[in-house]
């Protein structure tokens, strides 16, 4: 492949995703307990890329201290601030104008979540001699997208609209692109900002058609965006266990002889599972984690460091050190780092929706 650059996203404020934001990068948040950030850098390395190239909020230091200079991969992976603050997805990947030079290059908004690999896309891109490739998936909300327009042939793309009140079809423009050499930035120095104070990635495909560059795209499934809330967080989290092939799981850690450990179950090195504990996979638990008298699963992830006792949980998250006793019901819940939550007088029958910033402390009085 002769793609070796990539910008991936890395900046922004996460505000729905507070409280648990407020102190941890949206990208640092775990899916499958690894960071969302990691899924993105995968893909693009996957696809052959060994340069990326991400952004970040001024004076962020926070997602370089966790990714690394790219050596966990074999790539090396630069970091760089947006000037101005927030302006819009083009304006980042102009920002990266000085690092891509006159080559071609990924861009990944890495909030969006695929389960496909991006080999076929590249692919396409390289053997049909596109300028620019976008990667569209069919959604049943298009309205809050990039939306393609396409002629009546019903293939032959026209046009890309940024949140049409009325989408001309069911695809959305995903976060991927692909863009050829100098492509971008010629069609950067044509736009304006929009009405919501932006420099659309929308308005960047449309000049490139209108200007007759030959724009490709390519439909794929398993595609997942973030909206913000902590449900669609958690949802990615269920669509990435589910899709993780049971071999992955793995059990490292010391189980209670009376435990059945059924599939896609994991355990990390060092965690300890007591007596009476029960798995319903897909069920992710990381290292140095001590569980006793849990119901665990469906679609749960465990962080690393963590003590659960006395606690039902399904669909939920918990990050790292943190301790939560009961009796009680978490469903749909997200519980940040070094938490302490014990709660003797709650009810392992009546299900409850939390969200715990880091650092909460949430006790019963004696
Ligand atoms: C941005 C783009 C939009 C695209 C979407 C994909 O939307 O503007 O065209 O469909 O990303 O994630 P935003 O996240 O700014 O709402």
């Amino acid at each position: 492949m002769n793609i070796k650059k990539a910008i991936l996203t890395g900046g922004g404020r996460g505000t729905r995703l507070h409280p648990i934001t407020a102190t941890t990068n949206k990208h640092l948040l775990p899916i499958a307990n690894r960071p969302m950030l990691y899924h993105a850098i995968e893909k693009v390395v996957a696809a052959g890329v060994d340069q990326i190239f991400i952004n970040v909020n001024p004076g962020d230091t926070q997602l370089e201290q966790a990714i690394g200079d790219g050596g966990h991969w074999g790539v090396s992976i630069t970091y760089f601030e947006q000037t101005g603050g927030p302006q819009g997805i083009a304006h980042v990947v102009n920002e990266a104008k000085q690092f891509i030079g006159n080559d071609p290059f990924i861009f990944y908004l890495s909030d969006n979540i695929i389960l496909a690999d991006l080999q076929d896309f590249v692919q396409a891109y390289e053997q049909e001699g596109y300028d620019c490739m976008l990667a569209l998936s069919e959604v049943p909300d298009p309205e809050r997208f990039g939306v393609p327009v396409f002629a009546p042939d019903g293939k032959t793309l026209i046009d890309v609209l940024e949140k049409p009140s009325n989408p001309p079809n069911e695809f959305a423009v995903t976060g991927i692109y692909i863009y050829g050499p100098g492509i971008f930035f010629d069609a950067f120095d044509k736009i304006t900002k929009s009405a919501r104070g932006e420099y659309e990635i929308s308005d960047i495909h449309s000049v490139l058609i209108k200007e007759g560059k030959k724009v490709g795209y390519s439909v794929i499934t398993g595609w997942w965006k973030d909206t913000g809330k902590p449900s669609d967080l958690l949802l990615a989290n269920q669509l990435v266990l589910d899709n993780m092939d049971k071999n992955e799981y793995r059990v490292h850690g010391t189980v209670h002889e009376s435990i059945e450990i059924g599939e896609k179950i994991h355990i990390g090195a060092g965690t300890q599972i007591g007596a009476g504990v029960v798995f319903h996979g897909p069920v992710m638990i990381g290292e140095n984690c001590t569980l006793m008298n849990c119901e665990v699963g469906p679609h749960v992830t465990i962080g690393s460091g963590i003590i659960i006792d006395d606690i039902k949980i399904e669909h939920s998250m918990v990050l790292d050190n943190s301790y939560i006793a009961g009796p009680w019901y978490l469903r749909e819940s997200m519980i940040g780092k070094h938490v302490s939550a014990r709660h003797s007088s709650g009810q392992k029958h009546k299900p409850v929706r939390i969200m715990l910033a880091d650092k909460t402390v949430f006790e019963d009085c004696e």
